[in-house]
């Protein structure tokens, strides 16, 4: 199957009250692990790529010839969308060229006046395009690959500016954080989120920094209409976690250990199962 645009599965996951993951992918195996898990789950699915991830995989069309390939290959028969993550605006041309099929405009950090003349732009070529494209408003809190939020909840009347310029998904900064939630994280702000969804109605609502949200609050947001959920770092832990275990029993000098793909099976495993018990989590399970 090609890769397809992000909106008719999240379209379909909004009136079906669940969420298809986002997870991001930083190299061959964590492709493979997430592709492999989605079929095998009747999951749909969307890849994300930040822009330093693309870049460590040496760039955007590598990325996209990879991942198209890959679905080929491995005969993947579930909806994938290819998704840049937090894009600039040159980034999201650049994905564009290189065949994503979906992108994310981060202008969030812009005056809200750039940002909407910004998306409106990008929402025209999308369209023309058939791509799916996410804005975002508010900060999303913490870091990643270089983005840095403070974390300020999104305005709603801001929300309403960016959704009527008729973007697929909407990102809202409701006190979600990238990366571990530290222990004294006062949790998501479900006020911000109904809020936020009074004013832009039946638009899919992205919830970024997924790692670690406990499973009642990631239940409660899809039920204010959250209909993607993205995941990097806890992902990146369970690989870490395993790589290290085997590592450390000394696994890799026994026989052919060191064998690239001795080394790397046990982190790709744990990379399946993160994405298993996200998926049973968001409800994305037999919804292909
Ligand atoms: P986490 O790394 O916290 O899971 O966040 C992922 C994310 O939001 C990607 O945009």
């Amino acid at each position: 199957m090609a890769l397809v645009s992000a909106k008719e599965m999240l379209e379909k996951a909004r009136d079906g009250k669940y969420a298809v993951g986002q997870f991001n992918i930083n190299n061959l195996e964590w492709t493979k692990s997430i592709l492999q898990t989605a079929e095998e789950l009747r999951s749909p699915v969307i890849l994300g790529v930040s822009e330093g991830a693309g870049k460590y995989m040496t760039g955007f069309k590598t990325v996209a010839a990879m991942v198209k390939a890959m679905i080929e290959c491995l005969n993947i028969t579930v909806p994938v969308a290819l998704h840049l993550d937090h894009g600039t605006y040159d980034g999201c041309y650049k994905c564009i060229d290189a065949g994503f099929s979906s992108i994310m405009f981060d202008g969030s950090h812009f005056p809200i006046d750039e940002n909407v003349a910004k998306t409106k732009e990008l929402v025209s070529v999308c369209n023309h395009l058939g791509l799916s494209l996410e804005a975002e408003v508010g900060a999303i809190g913490g870091e990643e690959d270089g983005v840095i939020g403070k974390g300020e909840c999104a305005d709603p009347e801001e929300c309403k500016k960016i959704a009527d310029l008729g973007v697929t998904m909407l990102a809202a900064g409701i006190g979600n954080i990238h990366g571990k939630y530290p222990a004294d994280w006062p949790g998501l702000s479900f006020e911000t989120l109904a809020a936020v969804k009074e004013k832009v109605g039946n638009m899919p609502l992205v919830l970024h920094g997924g790692t670690g949200i406990p499973t009642d609050m990631i239940k409660k947001a899809i039920s204010l209409g959250v209909a993607k959920i993205n995941v990097n770092t806890e992902c990146q832990l369970a690989f870490q976690a395993a790589t290290r275990k085997y590592v450390e029993e000394g696994k890799d000098l026994v026989g052919k250990g060191f064998d690239p793909r001795k080394l790397l099976a046990p982190g790709a495993q744990a990379i399946k199962d993160c994405v298993k018990e996200k998926m049973e989590i968001f409800g994305s399970i037999g919804k292909a």
